[in-house]
């Protein structure tokens, strides 16, 4: 199978290096385009690659009919529209390591630069001008940073921050103190940042929660004098904020490399002789842009092939050696879904998924998602994935439970789902057997040795003679082979089931003769 993959944004060639090498793997580059060209474009591609300026939005996805990731080389997503590709099952990844030292790097030269109006004196001196006077900057040393948002980039800067003897506040909501301590830094609230720093740096994304975290409100908490640095995203700051403050004296200098609209179209700000800017250039080095490409290459090429994600935005992701551990029970998981869904007539309200025996230990989030994709496929098709099952489940109003028990029944390892309907509930037992692959172990209360797939039929009757004998005969005159035939009961002459495995699938007039047999209650066939 050969896979299509979009690059909208340039990225380096020696980063993309691992795609070219793939065999089967064919790689359209075109940047610069307008949302229409994209639109236009996106549905023959299996994967898209963006840098920042491409935007993914709800359009893009529901065009990208095939998309099954869209990679972004480098940190911040806020220009694909997640919410949308979790709905589409669209698996976003990102390279949220490989530019960390570059943009930590930036902040430190656009710091320096303003301290010391390095660019405003260099374009003086361009303009072939002897100006001493106008570019007296202010020494680091003994100064106070204050830096919000303390993650990858963040902590890189207090380090290096620390190096120019800064003294450094930080101010992030998962900072603990004993953290800061051991970084050799101050713990701050939001306003102690705001209120007590000579020089301030944003490192957050761009979220509702930090859209325009440093507006008026926050200018009007901060020393005169404050220097502003954001080479996070645009918005974080409010421009017209800063751009009042400046005016007004608040605010003695500010360094940007990131703007509320790229590119920039309104330069008022720049304007300003307090300014210095670069346009977006945090990440670009060499460096960065090799290693983003480089990671998020493999990525697409591995979730292509049908591997796991390793740095998912929109999926949960777990350390390879739990996956390695729990990736036996994927197809058991997804096939006990199914299996169960076929058991009700009424809409699911609530399916819990147990785990016992060894998956006891583990993280087993993506099993019960994995089950409840299964579970949905039945009813919303193909285009449910492990992306978007808890969207459908929740929009379709199913609870979603997982639970670890210590009752495996004898089993190493056993999955249960259950799940309950206005009306009723049902239940299938799993196992994944040592060199044997999986197994169904129980249906409702009837235990039984099932491999789940292929044509199944499962048939609740009285346990009687000569029931099973006149399935079979019956399954015999339409030409129906069994493969396999199980059988389990409550008790003698009681409820039983029988669970059979045939060759092909079965025509609804022969589902009708069978319900209509002496002793049959129900006769449901099941596809895995
Ligand atoms: P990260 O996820 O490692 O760190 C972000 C931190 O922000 C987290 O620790 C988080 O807890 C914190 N945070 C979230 N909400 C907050 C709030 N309301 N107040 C304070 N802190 C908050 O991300 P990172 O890799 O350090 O990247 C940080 C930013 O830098 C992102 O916006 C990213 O897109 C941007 N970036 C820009 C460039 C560039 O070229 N200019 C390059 C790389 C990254
Ligand atoms: C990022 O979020 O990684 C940066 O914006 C870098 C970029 O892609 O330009």
């Amino acid at each position: 199978m050969t896979f299509n993959i979009f690059i909208s944004d340039s990225l380096s060639e020696e980063g993309i290096a691992p795609l070219k090498q793939a065999e089967n793997v064919q790689i359209t580059v075109k940047t610069n385009l307008t949302e229409e060209a994209l639109l236009q474009e996106i549905g023959e591609y299996d994967a898209l690659l963006v840098r920042s300026q491409t935007q993914v939005t709800r359009a893009v996805l529901e065009k990208g009919k095939k998309l099954k990731v869209v990679g972004r080389a480098g940190v911040g997503v806020d220009n694909i529209d997640l919410d949308a590709a979790t709905e589409h099952g669209v698996l976003v990844v990102n390279a949220p390591d490989g530019n960390t030292n570059s943009a930590a790097e930036h902040t430190m030269a656009m710091l320096m630069s303003l301290a010391r109006k390095i660019p405003q004196a260099y374009y003086s001196l361009k303009q072939q001008k002897w100006d001493r006077k106008s570019y007296v900057g202010v020494e680091l040393k003994g100064k106070t940073l204050g830096i919000v948002g303390l993650g990858r980039i963040g902590a890189e800067v207090a380090y290096r921050a620390k190096g120019q003897r800064l003294k450094v506040l930080a101010y992030d909501p998962f900072l603990t103190e004993e953290k800061a301590e051991k970084m050799g830094i101050q713990y701050a609230t939001l306003e102690e940042v705001l209120q007590q720093s000579d020089f301030i740096t944003v490192h957050t994304p761009l979220l509702k929660a930090t859209k325009h975290i440093i507006n008026k409100a926050a200018f009007d908490q901060m020393k005169p004098g404050v220097q502003i640095i954001n080479c996070a995203r645009g918005g974080i700051i409010d421009e017209d904020a800063l751009f009042q403050a400046i005016v007004h004296k608040k605010v003695a200098g500010a360094a940007l490399d990131v703007f509320e609209e790229e590119p920039i179209q309104n330069f008022s700000l720049l304007e300003l002789p307090e300014v210095i800017a670069t346009p977006h250039l945090g990440a670009s080095t060499i460096e960065a842009q090799e290693n983003v490409a480089i990671d998020v290459s493999l990525d697409v090429l591995t979730i292509l092939n049908g591997g796991p994600a390793k740095n998912p935005v929109n999926l949960p992701s777990l350390p390879a050696e739990i996956m390695n551990r729990i990736r036996p029970y994927f197809n058991l998981s997804e096939k006990l879904g199914s299996f169960v869904a076929n058991l009700v007539k009424d809409p699911i309200e609530e399916v819990t998924v147990y785990f016992a025996g060894e998956l006891n230990k583990w993280d087993v989030s993506p099993l019960t998602r994995n089950t409840v994709k299964g579970l949905l496929k039945l009813h919303l098709g193909d285009h449910v994935n492990d992306v978007n099952a808890p969207y459908f489940a929740n929009k379709k109003g199913i609870t979603v439970n997982e639970q670890k028990t210590s009752s495996s029944k004898g089993f190493t390892n056993l999955v249960t789902v259950e799940i309950k309907t206005k009306t009723g509930s049902a239940t299938v037992a799993g196992t994944q057997l040592n060199g044997l692959g999986t197994r169904i172990v129980k249906v409702d209360s009837y235990s039984i040795d099932v491999i789940p797939s292929g044509n199944l039929i499962l048939i609740r009757h009285k346990d009687q003679p000569g029931a099973i004998g006149r399935v079979g005969s019956l399954l015999a005159q339409f030409d129906v082979n069994i493969a396999t035939m199980q059988v389990g009961r409550s008790d003698v002459g009681g409820d039983a089931i029988m669970m059979l495995t045939v060759d092909r699938p079965v025509e609804e007039n022969v589902l009708k003769e069978l319900k209509a047999l002496a002793d049959i209650y129900q006769v449901i066939p099941i596809e895995l």
